[in-house]
């Protein structure tokens, strides 16, 4: 069974780097469009572990021609409702098919969003009269991408994105609520304060620790407490229980490994999102360890770079 990978854009080289580092596969072992990476040489998907550096991958995909647009559209539609074009070239031909298949919203969204969970296939244009398009995909975005309507005002850090795409997705794989007005939750590495910010938005109360402070509004935030600190030797047992525990900093991620074990075996948090920072080389097994974790997930998000999320929730 082929399967054909989609890098996220301007990341295609840290896929490539993926493939090589953690399943042993050459570039030659691919047939690549644009962003999207093709092989049938699928020994080493066999365990479905797919790279984190694809935003989505096409299992099974295949090729079929067609003469027109209306028969391409046709052709899709009779397979099923939800489809999402990749296009590195023939863009004008393939909007065209796209909006002759059912409504699919490709908008930057706000936040907070539901993602769907009814399955979207991907289709790709690989010459005039040729696609390439898989019913399975293994992300529910379409494409596997999406964007925020971004606020450029308000937020103290860029890095708010980060946290609402990945409380979108945690709300999306543990079908649990977003933090709210009960919720307190406790920011490690906060500064400037982007994720206390979106926290705050949702009403909730934080306690934020870095080593420098917050930006001016959340330090005068009577809801936000903060404390000068290095995070990760402060005692879970001395603070919290919290709703959520985030955390942002810049560290080895053998560091925040022992930290995260140590809050789920405190028993003082049911909710967990970290960002794993990757210093140069990535130490794969040791991203394998996260992954691990009972209850986890690990995602590469959308508003990730070099750098990939770890979320954890228990029942
Ligand atoms: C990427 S920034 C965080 C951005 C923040 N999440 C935001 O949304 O604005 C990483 C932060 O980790 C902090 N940091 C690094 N080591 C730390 C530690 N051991 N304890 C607490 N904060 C730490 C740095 O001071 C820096 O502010």
């Amino acid at each position: 069974m082929p399967v054909a990978f989609l890098a996220y854009p301007e990341m295609s080289q840290m896929l490539v780097s993926e493939l090589k580092s953690r399943f042993n596969m050459e570039l030659s072992d691919f047939t690549v469009y644009g962003d999207l990476f093709y092989t049938e040489n699928v020994s080493p998907f066999a365990c479905e572990k797919y790279p984190y550096w694809a935003r989505t991958t096409a299992i099974n995909p295949k090729f079929q021609k067609f003469e027109s647009i209306g028969e391409a559209a046709k052709f899709l539609k009779a397979i099923q409702r939800n489809w999402a074009s990749y296009q590195f070239s023939f863009f004008r031909r393939s909007s065209l098919i796209q909006e002759k298949l059912p409504f699919i919203n490709l908008k930057p969204k706000s936040f907070p969003f539901e993602i769907p969970s009814s399955q979207i296939g991907l289709f790709t244009l690989i010459d005039e009269n040729k696609m390439l398009y898989s019913e399975t995909a293994t992300s529910p975005l379409p494409s596997g991408y999406f964007q925020f309507i971004e606020d450029h005002e308000n937020p103290p850090s860029r890095a708010y994105l980060k946290l609402q795409e990945a409380l979108v997705r945690f709300a999306y794989f543990y079908k649990t609520p977003l933090p709210d007005e009960k919720s307190y939750c406790f920011d490690a590495g906060a500064c400037p304060g982007g994720w206390t910010w979106v926290l705050r938005q949702l009403g909730s109360r934080v306690f934020a620790v870095d080593r420098a402070e917050l930006c001016d509004s959340l330090m005068n935030d009577s809801s936000v407490e903060f404390l000068k600190h290095d995070a990760f030797t402060l005692e879970t047992d001395k603070i919290g229980p919290f709703d959520f525990v985030f955390s942002d900093v810049i560290c080895y991620p053998e560091r925040l490994l022992n930290w995260v074990n140590l809050w789920i075996e405190s028993g003082r948090t049911k909710n967990m999102i970290c960002t794993i920072k990757m210093q140069g080389e990535i130490d794969w097994d040791l991203v394998e360890k996260f992954a691990s974790i009972p209850d986890s997930h690990v995602v590469h998000l959308c508003y990730n770079k070099h750098e990939l999320t770890w979320m954890w929730h228990k029942d």
